[in-house]
């Protein structure tokens, strides 16, 4: 029997020449396409990376599925409650992945409890937030929105700065990993306030690509800001603002369930059955998708005979679904 560390390292070393050679091709790739394979990990480590954010280092028995900065998983929690969680880590481990989560609600408390020694069962990884070949890159990162963007700036082979805004020191983790020269810390409260967009882009020039994950606000102001025609990428982790929206009324088993204009459909039905599962909250997870049984949608995600209750609303007044 060989050494099975000194495996992992070689499998480690031959992707990581494979990867660096991939970026430094300028090729540009295609989104990683959703991945519904589970995998069973074991939690490895457990890390404090802020007061409210801390970071798990998964492994597996083996090399783990290859993913590039901007990718995600699935997280299966022992509830059954399902979350996504981008891949921080170093993609050229194989032998592990890293993620850091915020504790906002229910899921991401259940995740603060994990323990080294635990088992979890992650799907993916899938990338909705693909890293692509440019002569520069400015990464703004809102908070944990730092997750996705300290990959990029660790796989970033040409010139790159990051700037991590917050409402305080306590809340940026993860940069102190990154080079320091690189990067600007921006509290709020030692600002006087949020950074306006002139703050966050000062220094861009032309051609330099602009990574943003944050919260809604931020990237509104800094798309924008932004000149059209340049570069702009970027990724949120809670659910886009509904902006024109109708009213409309879902039947749930006879139960009319009004949805206010400015409220999804998922809102609305969790007033009433607060059990029914929901993931992404942005129509790509598919967790939420349930039986359309009459009427119309639009803005769906979830094909034919279903709805996307995170994301559709009513072509008409009403639609009825089963649950
Ligand atoms: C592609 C993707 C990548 C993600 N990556 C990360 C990551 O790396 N680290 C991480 O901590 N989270 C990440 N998230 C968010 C994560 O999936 C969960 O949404 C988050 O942990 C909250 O889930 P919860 O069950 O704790 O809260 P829930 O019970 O689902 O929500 C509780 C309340 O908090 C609000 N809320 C949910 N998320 C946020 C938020 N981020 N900020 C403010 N309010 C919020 C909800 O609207 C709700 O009102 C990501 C989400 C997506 C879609
Ligand atoms: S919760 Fe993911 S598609 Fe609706």
């Amino acid at each position: 029997m060989g050494d099975p560390g000194r495996t992992m390292r070689r499998v480690d070393a031959v992707v990581g020449l494979t990867a660096r050679l991939a970026v430094r091709s300028g090729r540009r790739r295609r989104p990683a396409p959703a991945v519904d394979r589970d995998l069973r990990l074991t939690v490895a480590e457990v890390r404090a990376e802020a007061p409210d954010v801390v970071g798990l280092t998964l492994a597996g028995p083996g090399p783990l599925p290859a993913w590039r900065p901007g990718a995600h998983l699935d997280l299966v929690l022992p509830s059954g409650l399902v979350r996504q969680y981008s891949l921080c880590g170093d993609p050229l481990r194989r032998s592990e992945y890293r993620i850091a989560v915020r504790r906002v609600g229910a899921g991401s408390t259940e995740v603060h409890g994990l323990r080294a020694g635990d088992p979890v069962t992650v799907r993916g990884p899938r990338n909705a937030f693909p890293f692509v070949a440019a002569e520069r890159y400015l990464f703004l990162a809102g908070g944990i929105g730092i997750t996705p963007l300290a990959a990029m700036a660790r796989a970033a082979t040409t010139d790159w700065r990051l700037v991590h805004v917050g409402r305080d020191r306590a809340s940026l983790p993860l940069s102190s990993g990154l080079d320091p020269a690189r990067v600007s810390l921006r509290p709020d409260n030692e600002h006087g306030g949020p950074a306006s967009a002139g703050e966050l882009l000062e220094g861009w020039t032309p051609g330099t690509a602009v990574y943003c994950c944050g919260p809604p606000p931020m990237i509104d102001v800094v798309r924008r800001a932004m000149l059209a025609g340049h570069p702009f990428h970027a990724e949120r982790f809670s659910p886009p603002p509904i902006r024109g929206g109708r009213p409309f009324v879902l039947d749930v088993d006879g139960v009319a369930v009004p949805v206010p204009a400015d409220r999804s459909a998922l809102d609305a039905v969790l007033t009433v059955r607060p059990e029914v599962p929901y993931s992404c909250r942005q129509g790509f997870c598919g967790t939420c998708h349930v039986p359309l049984l009459a009427g119309e949608t639009e803005h769906d995600t979830a094909g034919p005979g279903r709805i996307a209750l995170c994301v559709a609303r009513a072509a008409g007044e009403s639609v009825r679904i089963g649950l």
